[in-house]
This record gives C-alpha cells, structure tokens and sequence, in this order.
C-alpha cells in the first residue's frame, strides 16, 4: 500500500485543535476606529456601516466606556469638522474637533491608547488629502499643514499619530516636527502601504471625505503593484516609522506577508470600511455566520504576518473573546 501521513491525528479533537493552534486572536491586538462629528448633537447611525456611528462631542465618551469595559485598549479616531476649507483648518486647530475629542477622552480614560489619524481629506472643501492647486495634490506644501496636525494632535494628548495622507516623506516631516516640540516620545504608526482603493467607499461617507474631483490615484498606491510596497516600508523606515502599516487588508494579505518578511517593526493590519460593509451585509441576509466569517477573516491578517488590527469589529470580537472565557 502506498504510505501516507495522518495529519487528522492533531485534529481529533478540541483540546488537540487548541494544543496545535499556530495563530491567535489576541484583544490587546485590537484596535477600535471612532468618529467624532463636530455637526451632530448625539449620535448617527453610518447608512453603509450598521452598528457603527458617529458621535458628538456630548456622547462620544458613552462609546469609549464601552469600548473600555470589552477590554479594548486602543482606538484610532478622527474627526468630521464644522467647517472645510482651502488649508483644511479644522485638522490643525487647538480646538478642532479631533483635538477636543482627544483631551475629553484621555481625561476621562488616561490609559486608552488614542491614535490620531492625521490626513486632511474630511477638512479640506476639495475632499483631498492634501493641499490643492489648479486642480493638482501639492505634495511638499501639504506636508506643512500635516506636520500642525500632528503636533496639535499629540498637544491635545493623542499617544499615537498616523498619518494617512500617502504624501511623500510624512514621516520625515511629522517626526521632526513632533521633536521639535518637544514630542520625541511619541510614535508615528505610518499607513506605509496604502492602495487606492475601493474598499474606503463606506468611510467616505462616514468621515465625509470623498474627493470633489478626481481621485486619489496620484497618491495612493496602485492595487496591482507589490514591490512598490516595499519600497514605501524602506522608505518609511529610513524616515523613523515606529510601526508600518498595510491597507486594505483583505484583498492585500500576500503584500501583509511580504512586508512581514521584511521589516522589524510592529505591523498593522487595517480592515476597512469596505470589508466591514460586505461582512455585515450578508450577516443581515443571513447568507453567513457573522462571528465565524469575522474570527477567520482577523485570524487571517494575523497569520499574514499582522501583529495588531484596525478593525470595526473590535467591539464584537472582544465581546465574542470575553463569552468564551
Ligand atoms: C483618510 C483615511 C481613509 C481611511 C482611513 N484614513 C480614507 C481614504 O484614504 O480615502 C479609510 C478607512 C476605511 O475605509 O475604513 N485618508
Ligand atoms: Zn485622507
């Protein structure tokens, strides 16, 4: 008889299954996004994103106890702004909306890692994520505005910045600006490989930042191209990226792979707006099991090489954790 290997030996049971496991969901690697709305009262269900809302200022800290009590320790935030302009002013106020939001936030939970988002397309009047001349992203001028975000935004008290502008040399401008404040402390957690995708179509309209012309495929990168995400991680590197991050998730975990193989720093999965929207979408058909789809689907990023996971299902996978304990 020809020989065979019995690979079902270390799957006969739970225990066995468990005992073999090689990847695991983890809740400290979990990050919750949060938007904060400086033009609603309470709070707004996002239309393409059920379950996940805006908040106003008045409630945004039911959320973050709620967050909290699951035992999610960090969350990225950003913020729709009263008011849009040519410089994106709103991003880099003292008392913008991110900024009161974060100072709110950490005085009511100090330990909660707050990540600042730092881009300008839900404060500019063009819905780009720079600044804009006869129709053009400029890319050194942005660059200016960018690195006031980020210093208002770790004034306010954010812990973490990352910047999702897909300019040229972010990180170089945004760390010497950070050190020169005096913010040599605080990391820079870079969307280092970031596509020009899809899949962002729900935070549009959830943060309110499409652009009114064009797209953004001067900036971001190229869905097809995979060594040029290699090349943005070396570059981020060189420029002091403290972690590095890959963008869409789902669609892109062969590049989560080869940036795992290649880099040293901590490595963030962020499982956007898009996939959430399908997974709930069919969840609400009843088509898929909700819980199942979404434990594969982050066990996935992680054994593609992410150590943590910007995802919208934060809340639900630490509640589905602390249910099986
Ligand atoms: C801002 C930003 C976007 C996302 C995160 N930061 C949108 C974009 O670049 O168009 C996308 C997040 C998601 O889809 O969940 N630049
Ligand atoms: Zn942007």
């Amino acid at each position: 008889m020809v020989t065979f290997d019995r690979h079902r030996r270390l799957r006969s049971s739970v225990a066995m299954r468990d005992l073999v496991r090689e990847n695991h969901l983890d809740k400290d690697d979990l990050i919750m996004p949060v938007f904060v709305d400086a033009t609603i009262k309470d709070r707004e269900e996002i239309k393409s994103m059920p379950g996940v809302f805006r908040y106003s200022l008045d409630s945004i800290l039911d959320e973050i106890k709620t967050i909290v009590d699951l035992g999610v320790k960090s969350i990225i935030i950003f913020g729709i702004p009263d008011h849009k302009d040519d410089v994106g002013s709103g991003a880099w106020e003292d008392d913008g909306i991110v900024q009161q939001a974060i100072r709110k936030i950490k005085k009511a939970y100090p330990d909660l890692i707050v990540i600042a988002d730092t881009c300008m397309c839900e404060y500019t009047s063009t819905g780009h994520c720079g600044i804009v001349k006869d129709h053009k992203v400029l890319n050194d001028e942005s660059l200016v505005y960018l690195t006031d975000t980020a210093v208002s935004q770790v004034k306010a008290g954010a812990d973490i910045i990352a910047p999702s502008n897909a300019m040229d040399g972010f990180v170089a401008a945004i760390r010497e600006g950070l050190d020169k404040n005096g913010f040599k402390e605080t990391p820079i957690m870079s969307y280092s490989v970031k596509y020009a995708s899809s899949f962002y179509g729900p935070f549009r309209d959830a943060a309110d930042g499409a652009p009114k012309f064009g797209d953004r495929k001067g900036y971001q990168m190229d869905p097809a191209n995979r060594l040029e995400a290699l090349r943005e991680v070396a570059s981020d590197e060189k420029e002091g990226a403290d972690f590095v991050m890959v963008k869409p998730a789902m669609a892109f975990l062969d590049v989560m792979r080869d940036v795992r193989d290649r880099t040293n720093l901590p490595l963030v999965a962020y499982n956007v707006s898009g996939e959430y929207a399908m997974i709930k979408a069919a969840a609400q058909n009843g088509w898929i099991n909700e819980d199942q789809i979404v434990k594969e689907t982050l066990v996935g990023m992680k054994r593609a090489g992410a150590d943590l996971i910007i995802t919208y299902f934060a809340k639900d996978a630490a509640k589905r954790m602390n249910e099986q304990r």
